[in-house]
């Protein structure tokens, strides 16, 4: 089944968020009431849990608040605490649209979610196609793009998912996607099972072997109780080896050994567990590179590489497209400015223009984390060149390349003066035309106009006249 994109789960119970999982892509967790009003008008979720330590009253409160500035959002009561028979049609009396007898009771979490995942597609905005998938599956992953190299990477990870492909490598600079695209074969291929990761580079070659492996009681100074690896609690599902050139050499051996046998055993155990998961490895890394290097394992190279699923940087000739569609996408899905969701709405023509050119180093990630910022710093409806900060380096270069004017004493605001003046230049000084051109309103030109010191030049030369002071290109930009 299709997951829904956000959760919140009002419980300290582990197992409650463990449920959610099974039917959601994004999890976030609340303590009480006012965390979950917080979290909820933040996020907007499709779908919200509550256990039953919460009274019908809790219930009743969270949806008269919530349902006047968000509509109705649905919530699911999931027994277990109180075990009282009345619960049921007391929580649902109160306004709750199910609920679950027990934390254990998946399939009946999963029928609600597809439910509710219908009664949205049944009617309104949701039910026409959206512009940033490409298709369902890819909707419900929330992996956005339609660039040539996007699709024939989506048609890869849907090859792979449909075969027996075991291990599967997934390849791609830091912030294209991997783990998103892991999380989409395992969604693809086995939806009910567990999804587990580990980073190869986060932890010691000890933790990580115990970590993967489990390890038995005694095994080791402080091993004093046995211990389940993520090979194990993976189950049928999926095992991702994030950055897998980080894995120590010994271990990449053991690795090997488990790939080939579908076994493995406990540090310190004597007993083979048979191994069932998916194995996904990822690397930002060019293995081959590593391997030729020896600091990857020859055997395991060949063991990994049989289908290899390629995700191009956001910068690359035929995924350059992605970049538009992405910062639409994010702008449109981020939850960093809840009241400015209905706000801000677009970018201006030159802030997507900046957008395009950039090099994008930390690709689709840097590029959600441009859009956050941007709409935190926007003070208009639509976010401007100001509210655009790259990183410096690159953002020199692409100012440059973008104006073929070489701007040495760079910054944002004088960036943003110098395309004011072009604007006005270009417009014969229309400001309605000026303002229209930077996508900006008459009366944010004129501030800016006023705030950079533009001046029209009257000695019959064509550049208008910038001299404001160093200090106010500081200054923040004004609506
Ligand atoms: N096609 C996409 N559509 C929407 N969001 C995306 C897409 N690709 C990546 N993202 C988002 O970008 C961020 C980085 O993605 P992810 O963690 O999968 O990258 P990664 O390649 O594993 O990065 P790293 O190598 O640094 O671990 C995540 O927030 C992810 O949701
Ligand atoms: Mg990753």
């Amino acid at each position: 089944m299709s997951l829904l994109r956000r959760i919140v789960v009002v419980s300290k119970q582990a197992e409650l968020q463990q449920l959610a999982q099974q039917v959601g892509q994004e999890i976030f967790v609340a303590d009480d009431l006012a965390e979950a009003l917080d979290i909820v008008e933040t996020v907007n979720p499709e779908l919200t849990i509550f256990d039953d330590s919460f009274t019908p009253g809790h219930i009743r409160e969270f949806l008269d608040k919530t349902d006047k500035n968000l509509g109705n959002v649905p919530v699911v009561v999931v027994g277990g605490i109180q075990n009282d028979a009345a619960a049921p049609t007391q929580f649902m009396q109160a306004g709750a649209y199910d609920y679950v007898q027990t934390s254990r009771d998946c399939s009946r979490l999963r029928q609600i979610a597809q439910s509710i995942k219908d009664r949205h597609e049944g009617g309104g905005p949701d039910k026409s196609p959206s512009p940033f998938f490409v298709d369902e599956h890819a909707a419900a992953v929330s992996m956005a793009g339609r660039s040539r190299a996007f699709v024939k990477t989506l048609g890869m990870i849907r090859l792979v998912a449909a075969s027996k492909c075991n291990p599967v490598l997934i390849v791609g600079e830091t912030g294209t996607g991997k783990e998103l695209a892991a999380k989409a074969v395992h969604a693809l291929r086995c939806p009910d099972g567990q999804f587990v990761a580990v980073n190869c580079a986060a932890l010691t070659a000890n933790l990580l072997e115990s970590e993967l492996f489990g390890h038995v009681k005694g095994s080791f100074t402080g091993a004093d109780r046995e211990k389940i690896g993520l090979l194990e609690l993976a189950g049928p599902g999926a095992i991702l080896l994030d950055e897998i050139s980080e894995m120590p050499s010994d271990l990449q051996a053991k690795l090997l050994r488990v790939l080939q046998e579908k076994t493995f055993r406990k540090v310190g155990g004597l007993r083979d567990i048979p191994c069932n998961a998916t194995i996904i490895a990822s690397s930002n890394r060019n293995l081959y590179k590593e391997m030729k290097a020896d600091r990857f394992r020859r055997d395991l190279y060949y063991r990994l590489n049989i289908c290899p699923v390629f995700i191009a940087p956001l910068r690359s000739p035929d995924r350059q497209e992605d970049i538009p569609l992405l910062a639409e996408y994010f702008l449109q899905a981020s939850t960093i400015c809840p009241e400015k969701r209905q706000k801000v709405t677009c970018l201006t023509k030159f802030a997507m223009e900046v957008l395009e050119k950039h090099d994008w180093p930390g690709n689709v990630r840097e590029l959600c984390n441009v859009i956050d910022r941007a709409i935190l710093l926007e003070t208009t409806d639509k976010i401007g060149l100001s509210s655009i900060i790259l990183d410096q380096d690159e953002c020199e270069e692409s100012a440059e390349s973008q104006s073929g004017v070489q701007i040495r004493d760079f910054s944002l605001a004088k960036a943003e003066r110098e395309l004011i003046a072009r604007a006005l230049q270009e417009t014969g000084w229309q400001k309605t035309q000026a303002a229209a051109l930077l996508g900006i309103t008459r009366a944010t030109l004129y501030a800016k106009v006023k705030q950079y010191n533009i001046k029209k030049d009257l000695s019959g030369r064509q550049e208008p006249q910038c001299d404001a002071p160093a200090s106010s290109y500081l200054q923040p930009a004004i609506a």
